[in-house]
């Protein structure tokens, strides 16, 4: 198993509802740690870009609506295996169908409003940590 790093956002509605250190408990709890942080509010051609790969899905404007529609918590994770822990965490994109204790499940209210994103592979994760942070906004946590 080697260590790995991915990328988490805090969506809108997980920030207005206050729940950024419930989230970020449970990735603690699993043994991820948060390397890089950032609270931004996403412009839309920034949201367009990085929701690049759904722009012929019928829900995209919706989505950078909502995801424009407050600032959302950035973050970069880091443990073994980073991307699939994150995903199993975070549970099934649709809520009524994640998993019980996952985050989708315990604060997700809809297939849209799910609450938090997170890189579905090792390439895309590379990629989308690139989109929000440089190599200085990344801190090696690794014990002296
Ligand atoms: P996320 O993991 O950020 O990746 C794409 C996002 O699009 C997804 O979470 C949801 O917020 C949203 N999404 C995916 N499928 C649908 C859908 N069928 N209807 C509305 N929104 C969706």
């Amino acid at each position: 198993m080697t260590l790995e790093r991915t990328l988490s956002i805090i969506k809108p509605d997980g920030i207005s509802r206050n729940l950024i250190g419930a989230v970020i408990g449970h990735f603690e709890r699993a043994g991820l740690r948060v390397v890089a942080a950032r609270m931004r509010r996403l412009g839309r051609p920034e949201a367009e870009r990085f929701y690049a790969v759904h722009h012929s899905r019928p829900f995209f404007a919706s989505l950078v609506d909502y995801m424009t529609s407050g600032p959302v918590l950035v973050q970069v994770l880091e443990g073994e295996d980073a991307v699939r822990k994150n995903r199993e965490l975070m549970g099934a994109t649709d809520p009524a169908r994640a998993a019980p204790g996952t985050i989708r499940r315990e604060w997700g209210e809809s297939i849209e409003r799910n609450l938090v994103h997170g890189s579905d592979s090792l390439e895309t994760a590379r990629e989308e940590i690139h989109f929000f942070f440089g190599a200085i906004d990344v801190c090696d946590r690794t014990d002296p």
